[in-house]
């Protein structure tokens, strides 16, 4: 008891700092793109006004699939459910689009299955589509965001959204968790990759880019067939805590707060985010998931935020004095959906208790409730039919396309393909090895070159991208298997070894040119928080055989597989060309359409990759964005080399 007075107490002291440091005018004054609609809200407050107790109650409650069944959506009239990375219909990684459906068709089906004259809602499922349908057999599996962020191309991103969307709603999903709007600004942080950009203006510019292609554009398209919601995430600071530590502490002056990590959001909501995820993460010691200045009087009041805000996962227990099941304080502080995956019924008990008890005030229950509604009502969710029986794209582009098809469909994969091609920045190029010429006898080396796991990173069919083999993603291609094609197109020969195979040899058999494939293993959230950026610690075989091939007169280009800027000079010193294809997705191919020559020797396709983030030239430069003292990245961002720069050198 003592315990919790004294948490109290220190909370007490926290709120009013921050409530006294505050200065909203520091933020974007902005309105909702959504023009007033009267006859909407005059909508809304009918169905609030029949709803019960409960109703209201549940529909602020989001719970995970493995333990929400749809018998459970009906009986507390839960507003929502999600499915956790690496969580599928009946447990099955390999369900197919019918088995998604099906599920999806279930909720939906018990959420309005209602006699009793109170007003039925649709459930909505939401779900982490973040590099593409990422829990779905046989997806389309894009670059992750710090790829993207190296192409640049607001355009290709929009495309990206909007073939995303189509594979999720083609499982009946409606809502994804995605775009990450995340600054990251130290690299040791292991969400790094789910960032576009350390810089604010650049994932302000392909944030928006996304979510317009995902939702459709306010006023042109928005939810339109094949459109899901995106949600913008993490309000607010995720990429800024001290240390890198994920899910840690935010130590910024607002003015710094506001105007690098909230950048994203001002686009974000001017293109019409409806949702937005709650950081797990503290700013100057307070958790955001309690955090009223941030949450209603600047997102919601000054920034016009006019959707709602949906916790992380049980985000809100970390909040002094709550636990997974229980937290007021949350809610109070304008959290308005709790993703609660596994207490959502306790949670449910709680809240009723606490709302008749006046712990929270009727009025905050009904804001929140409106706000999940007229999202519902907006995206035309309300009058939706079951997801089955939606449309998937407008009519004239559907053709004779099913359903299960736009999973995986050769168009999304072509985009992919050239979204990797376009993310590969190039660092070194010495005497001009790249592009590889044709006839060239190639050496691949390195498991990454045909294990399609490492080129995935996390969010990959399961949450930490671990556990899984190339058979878990059809139609996915290696980049091993696209060098061999390419290479083999133009008449030239692949051996393909691991470092350990890597032996002297003899003069005879040495290659033209050795391509060796290296990176990081995957990894998700916390997990992949790192205390320094030195790649490999326990394991340079990678480097030993650059070496080796280099002394014995081969020419070395290194791929490196990353979610985060690394320090490797000894590796670039090692290479005669250095590649960062960082975590390209599962469209491995496109690598070998930038580095091999077309038969005529000309490049088939130049690089585009600018960096997007600073790179290190030593390991403790986890800190390294322009502006820090002291800042002397080995390449800036921007940086990377074109063919064309060396043309008739
Ligand atoms: C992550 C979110 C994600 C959620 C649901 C959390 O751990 O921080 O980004 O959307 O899980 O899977
Ligand atoms: C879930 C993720 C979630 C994480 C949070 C995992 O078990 O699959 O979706 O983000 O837990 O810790």
């Amino acid at each position: 008891m003592r315990m919790r007075q004294l948490q109290s107490f220190v909370w007490t002291l926290l709120l009013v700092a921050a409530g006294a440091a505050a200065d909203s005018s520091q933020w974007p004054a902005q309105s909702s793109p959504f023009p007033a609609d009267a006859a909407e809200e005059a909508r809304l407050n009918g169905i609030l006004a029949r709803m019960s107790l409960s109703d209201k109650v549940g529909q602020v409650i989001m719970g995970e699939i493995q333990h929400v069944s749809p018998r459970d959506v009906k009986r507390y009239r839960l507003g929502a459910v999600l499915n956790g990375g690496g969580s599928f219909p009946g447990k099955d990684r390999h369900a197919s689009a019918a088995d998604w459906l099906a599920l999806a068709d279930a909720y939906h089906e018990a959420s309005i299955d209602r006699n009793d004259g109170r007003p039925a809602i649709p459930v909505i499922w939401g779900t982490d589509a973040v590099h593409g349908a990422n829990n779905v057999f046989g997806a389309t599996l894009f670059p992750h965001n710090i790829g993207l962020g190296a192409t640049a191309n607001p355009v290709l991103l929009e495309l990206i959204g909007a073939a995303t969307a189509r594979e999720v709603a083609a499982t009946g999903i409606y809502w994804n968790f995605a775009p990450t709007l995340a600054v990251p600004r130290n690299d040791r942080w292991g969400r790094t990759y789910e960032g576009y950009s350390e810089q604010p203006d650049r994932v302000a510019e392909l944030g928006a880019a996304l979510i317009e292609g995902m939702q459709g554009a306010v006023g042109r398209d928005f939810m339109a067939p094949g459109k899901v919601l995106a949600t913008a995430k993490h309000f607010l600071g995720d990429g800024g805590t001290t240390d890198g530590v994920d899910q840690g502490n935010t130590e910024v002056g607002e003015d710094e707060l506001a105007r690098i990590h909230a950048s994203g959001y001002r686009t974000a909501l001017g293109s019409g985010a409806q949702t937005v995820m709650v950081s797990f993460s503290s700013w100057n010691g307070l958790k955001m998931h309690a955090n009223p200045y941030l949450l209603q009087e600047v997102l919601k009041g000054r920034m016009g935020f006019d959707g709602f805000l949906v916790g992380d996962w049980d985000g809100h227990s970390q909040v002094p004095g709550c636990s997974a099941g229980s937290c007021p304080e949350a809610f109070n502080a304008g959290v308005d959906m709790f993703m609660a995956p596994k207490q959502w019924k306790r949670l449910h008990r709680n809240l009723l208790r606490q709302v008749r008890m006046g712990e929270i005030a009727g009025a905050r229950l009904d804001d929140a409730v409106r706000r999940i509604l007229r999202v519902k009502l907006r995206a035309g969710l309300l009058d939706a039919p079951r997801p089955s029986s939606r449309p998937l794209a407008p009519e004239r582009e559907s053709g004779t396309v099913s359903r299960s098809e736009w999973i995986g469909h050769p168009e999304h994969r072509a985009l992919a393909r050239r979204a990797v091609r376009e993310s590969l920045v190039l660092l070194k190029n010495e005497g001009s090895v790249l592009p590889i010429e044709p006839k060239s006898r190639v050496l691949v080396a390195g498991a990454a070159a045909s294990d399609i796991p490492s080129q995935l990173g996390g969010w990959s069919m399961t949450w930490q991208g671990d556990d899984i083999e190339n058979s878990d993603f059809p139609g996915a291609t290696s980049i091993l298997g696209g060098i061999t094609a390419a290479v083999e197109g133009t008449g030239g020969t692949v051996e393909y070894r691991q470092f350990s195979e890597l032996g002297t040899g003899s003069a005879a058999s040495l290659p033209d040119v050795a391509l060796l494939v290296y990176g990081e293993r995957p990894y998700a959230e916390y997990e992949g928080d790192v205390k320094t950026l030195e790649f490999s610690s326990r394991d340079k075989s990678h480097l030993e055989a650059a070496l080796r091939l280099q002394a014995a007169g081969v020419r070395v280009v290194s791929v490196l597989l990353t979610g985060r800027p690394l320090a490797v000079p000894d590796e670039i010193e090692a290479s005669d060309a250095f590649v960062v294809a960082w975590l390209p997705g599962s469209e491995g191919a496109g690598v070998a359409d930038v580095l091999i020559a077309a038969s005529d020797g000309a490049p088939r396709f130049d690089f585009a990759g600018r960096l997007s983030f600073s790179w290190p030239e030593r390991a403790d430069q986890a800190v390294n964005n322009p502006g820090d003292e002291p800042y002397r990245p080995a390449y800036p961002p921007g940086f990377g080399l074109r063919y064309e720069q060396f043309d008739g050198s």
